[in-house]
């Protein structure tokens, strides 16, 4: 229950260690010196500008566990269509009380959790993304894209052949066909969840649901997990838990999970893989995170930070816009001007990312540094209008590193800025007090190193992007026996 308090909580929070909304204002004398300080500091060492007090944190390795981080950003999946509210979290804690029905390995619970809770990551770059789970005719192409997507995260590699296969039908070789059985747990599990209507009592749905679904026994489902089913559908903890399923996930394989940390190369591996999820939503941002990312990470070096806060940097450079998860895809790709209703959707993607972030144990500098991207110096940006006082310096590299990439990188309607016109708006931009102006000046007294480590790690980026588009374009072959079952 602790655990449901603090996601609770998580939502729309405030930045980690502030505890109401700054309005921009005049500083005040005290506020003024502060700044100053600061500011000198950081023309002699940036390591010393970090000390101001919002920047105690500066000395937390970057340590999580597995289980919180992938819970968050099964959550961000879950902002790509409220049709299917939460439909992630469902599934994952479904697939987990079936396996423990079945009595299947505890390793393999793990993985399952861990799948389920991301099964669908490849449907997040389809136009019609989760709408109303209408996607059965893409099953074939969004699970092997989602398969893509998670293999370039070691840690994922089991957790992406059970995604791989989580549309299976167990007629295709009852588990035996190089289909793990396991992966047919997660199909019925997400099957089951397309059969419950969200704010309906489950325990009233479960006979029309499991009526349903016996008609796939033996043919799109495994015969021992609908008989596990049909256990848990007499089990009023079960109805209960579909309520709140989040509460839910830190028991079982999840508890086993929680004893699992990454470190900061695990955290950045996992990261990346979201970061892609996030870019490939869209052409028009296929690579994007992977830009800020790596001028934050190149900035902060040149700043003085070292090698564990650089890597802090990255991470928060990567997840930046994790809650463009939340905006619908007509508005990214809206050609012409946003109006009005359509930006303050489109500037809530920063909310998005900070309940997300700062929903993680272990992320507070993290969700600090990356969600706080659009706030600008001068007190004009958004969500919270802080103002200098209150940015951090690590916050000031990502605003300046998310500029520079819009800038200057290509998009499909527009090739990036010439070096010279986006020198001149990032000078402008400091000139008229939205960034930092010496972080500005460092970035332009190397302009070319910077520009050619984005685009390296742009042109990375723009691989991996390929390879799930080609996944998604892949000629499907349709199962029969699927097909006779529906
Ligand atoms: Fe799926
Ligand atoms: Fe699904
Ligand atoms: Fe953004």
């Amino acid at each position: 229950m602790r655990r449901a308090s603090l996601l609770a909580e998580s939502r729309h929070r405030m930045p980690v260690g502030m505890h109401h909304k700054t309005k921009p204002q005049q500083a005040t004398g005290a506020q003024r010196r502060d700044e100053r300080e600061r500011r000198g500091a950081f023309r002699g060492k940036a390591r010393r500008a970090c000390r101001p007090a919002r920047d105690t944190l500066m000395q937390q390795p970057l340590e999580v566990r597995l289980i919180d981080l992938t819970v968050a950003f099964s959550r961000a999946l879950d902002l790509v269509s409220p049709a299917v509210a939460a439909h992630h979290v469902h599934v994952g804690f479904i697939a987990s009380r079936l396996a423990e029905r079945l009595g299947l390995p505890d390793r393999d619970r793990c993985e399952l959790l861990l799948a389920s809770l991301m099964h669908d990551v490849g449907a997040v770059p389809l136009k019609a993304a989760l709408e109303g789970l209408v996607f059965e005719q893409d099953m074939d192409s969004h699970s092997r894209a989602g398969a893509v997507m998670l293999r370039t995260c070691p840690r994922l590699a089991q957790a992406a052949r059970l995604v791989r296969h989580h549309h299976a039908p167990w007629c295709h070789g009852r588990g035996e066909d190089g289909v793990s059985a396991t992966a047919h747990v997660i199909h019925l599990a997400d099957r089951m969840d397309v059969q419950l209507r969200r704010g309906e009592d489950p325990a009233r749905q479960f006979p029309r649901a499991m009526e349903r679904l016996e008609r796939g026994r033996s043919i799109l489902f495994r015969p021992d997990a609908l008989d596990a089913l049909y256990d848990l559908t007499a089990d009023p903890d079960f109805a209960a838990g579909l309520r709140a399923p989040e509460c839910h996930l830190h028991t079982g394989a999840g508890a086993r999970l929680e004893e699992e940390t990454l470190d900061a190369d695990g955290v950045i591996s996992f990261s990346a893989l979201f970061s892609l999820v996030v870019d490939s939503r869209s052409p028009f941002t296929a690579t994007h995170s992977s830009g800020v990312a790596e001028t934050a990470r190149l900035l902060a070096r040149w700043a003085g930070f070292d090698g564990p806060q650089a890597k802090s940097l990255y991470v928060a450079g990567l997840l930046h816009d994790i809650g463009k998860l939340g905006v619908p895809l007509d508005i990214l790709e809206k050609p012409g001007r946003l109006d009005a209703a359509e930006m303050a959707l489109m500037r809530r993607h920063a909310e998005h990312s900070m309940d997300i972030l700062a929903s993680v144990p272990g992320f507070a500098q993290v969700a600090n540094w990356g969600a706080l991207h659009h706030e600008r110096m001068d007190g004009s940006g958004y969500p919270y209008g802080l103002t200098a006082t209150d940015l951090p310096l690590p916050a000031r590299i990502v605003a300046v590193a998310d500029v520079f990439t819009a800038i200057a990188e290509d998009r499909p309607y527009r090739h990036g800025m010439p070096p010279d016109a986006a020198r001149a708006v990032l000078r402008d931009q400091a000139r008229d007090g939205k960034l930092d102006g010496e972080l500005v000046d460092l970035l332009l007294s190397r302009y070319e190193d910077m520009d050619a480590a984005r685009r390296q790690a742009q042109d990375r980026a723009r691989h991996e992007f390929d390879l799930v588009r080609a996944a998604l374009e892949h000629e499907s072959n349709p199962a029969t026996c699927h097909e006779s079952a529906a």
